[in-house]
Parts: structure tokens; sequence; C-alpha cells
């Protein structure tokens, strides 16, 4: 009979207790690490980058598994989605949209859930054919908000801007971050914002473009952490990052942003080009992009 009155006396007092604990409990706190990575899935074309991509996507599947990483997004992932997919066991990932000419290469693998309708997939409205072949599939953005814990809702953004450099992909890439911004100010105004992915943008080349962003209150990590808080102006003499990237202090295509909310704070902790972890057996790169990180840390206010 005594154990079950000790667990009666102990369902009594839980009431008061459970008070107690609520007047005293601290703010809500927790991080997670987030990758973005362009994983270079057009069939026929290498970019530089030795071996089968069959095989080179099933080594980066299995390092997501591996590393564990909480959030990653992924760009150009077109037709060796399976090969990446089969290595990878995160139980939250995003459906293929389809391979080249189809398929925008976007998806997000996670440890977190979200609820599926508010996944949502957009179109840049523009697209510049002049260098890069931008136009042959159907390039943008995905949305969605994703449960970092019970009632702690955080958007994330993967984006593939307009690549390549002329006077029309500056203009077409301008006009997808202001695209992207828009969306941004209409559907995520309540909630703390993550964009991560290949940009194509670079601060030395389009300051006032990435200033679409930073206008908003958006906080790049490699700037905070890595720059002391400083951008490089358009013209200056940070270089762009090789593959492996040579350091931290160079600059790549490959891009984070980050907003707090009112409700939810979001500090970066840690910003580092990951290519060290994602190589081939033989040392060669996986990608012509280098994978990025961020860890961030958050508290409900
Ligand atoms: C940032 O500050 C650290 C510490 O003072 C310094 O070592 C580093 O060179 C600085 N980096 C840049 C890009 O200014």
């Amino acid at each position: 009979m005594a154990p079950a009155r000790s667990i009666l006396s102990a369902c009594l007092l839980l009431p008061a207790f459970q008070q107690i604990a609520a007047a005293a409990a601290p703010a809500a706190t927790g991080q997670f690490s987030f990758l973005t990575f362009n994983i270079n899935g057009l069939p026929g074309i290498s970019n530089g980058v030795p071996g089968k991509k069959s095989d080179n996507h099933k080594t980066m599947g299995s390092k997501f598994a591996q590393y564990g990483y909480d959030v990653i997004h992924v760009q150009e992932d077109f037709n060796y989605h399976d090969d990446l997919y089969g290595a990878d066991n995160h139980p939250h990932r995003t459906e293929t949209s389809g391979g080249l000419f189809k398929g925008d290469g976007l998806n997000t693998l996670a440890n977190h859930p979200w609820e599926e309708s508010t996944f949502s997939r957009s179109k840049w409205d523009e697209c510049s054919d002049i260098n890069a072949a931008d136009c042959f599939t159907p390039k943008g953005f995905t949305a969605m908000t994703m449960e970092l814990a019970p009632g702690v809702l955080i958007d994330f953004y993967n984006v593939h801007a307009d690549a390549s450099a002329t006077e029309a992909d500056l203009k077409a890439r301008r006009d997808n971050i202001a695209q992207l911004a828009e969306f941004i100010q209409t559907n995520s105004a309540d909630r703390p914002v993550v964009i991560g992915g290949d940009s194509n943008m670079l601060y030395t080349r389009e300051a006032e473009t990435v200033k679409i962003l930073t206008d908003l209150d958006f906080v790049d990590p490699w700037v905070e952490l890595i720059m002391n808080g400083t951008a490089p102006a358009t013209g200056s003499s940070t270089p762009e990052c090789e593959n492996p990237a040579e350091g931290l202090e160079c600059e790549t295509l490959d891009k984070i942003f980050y907003r707090p909310s009112t409700a939810i704070d979001l500090q970066a902790t840690y910003f580092n080009y990951e290519t060290s972890k994602f190589l081939q057996e033989d040392g060669s790169i996986l990608s012509d992009h280098n994978p990025v990180t961020t860890n961030f840390y958050w508290t409900q206010l």
C-alpha cells in the first residue's frame, strides 16, 4: 500500500507545484544548426567536380545523416534526388518538385516538422538567359513555417536567385531579391525568419541588392561573426572564396540571413564553410559550391 499512497500524495501536490513553476519559468530557449548547400545536381554538367554525380549525391546524403544538421537547404537538387534522399535519414523532408526543366531544385531536410499548408514554392517573375540560362527551369524560392519546439515557429526561405553578372543578370537578381523581400514582409511579419540559399549575390559586386534585405533588418551571420559587423563595399578587395574555401574572410554566393521577431529572439552563434566535411574519399570536392553553416540560438521573449 505504501507505494500507492505516495503516488497519491504526489498527485495532490502537483497543481500547486505547477503554479510555482509557471510563475518562475524562465524564457524557453533552444538552438539549432543550419546548413545551405548548392549540390550541383544538373545532369551532364560536371562544373569541375570529379566523380559520378549519383555517387557524389549518395555521399552528400550520407554526410547529412552523419552530421545531423537540424535544418538543411539544398539547391540544384535536380536529377540525383533519389540518391541524396536514399542516403539521408532526416525525419522531415520536402518532396521533390522534379528534375531539370520541371523542378526548382530546392529542398529542405530537417529534424523538426512543419505544417504542409505553410509550405510553398514561388517562381521568380524575372530571369535572364543572357549568360547562365536561368530561365530553363523554374528557379525561385520556397517558404515554410517550422516548429522548432512547441509554439516556437520560425519561417525558413530556401532561395536560388538568377546567376551571373551581366547587366541583365544584375537586374534580374535585384528583381528576385525584391520579390523575396515583398513575400517575406507579407507572410512573415510576425515570425522570425531564416533565409539560406544560393543568392548569387556578392557584396563586392552588388551591395545595393544585398541592401534590400539588410534594410529590412536582416543580418548576415558571415558579416556579423566573421567580418566584425562590416559588409564589404561594392568594388572592395574581399576575395571570393575558392572551393574548398581558403579561410572564413572570403565571400561566397551562398548566403544566410536572419531576423528575429518581437516574440522570439534569434541570434547566430557560429559560422563556417563546411567543405572539409564534404569531400570524396580521395579528398576531391563533392560540389562546385562550399556548404555554409550557422548555429542559431532562440529565446522566447
Ligand atoms: C575581426 O576582428 C578580429 C579580432 O579583433 C580580427 O582578428 C580580424 O582580423 C577581424 N576581421 C576583419 C575581417 O576585420
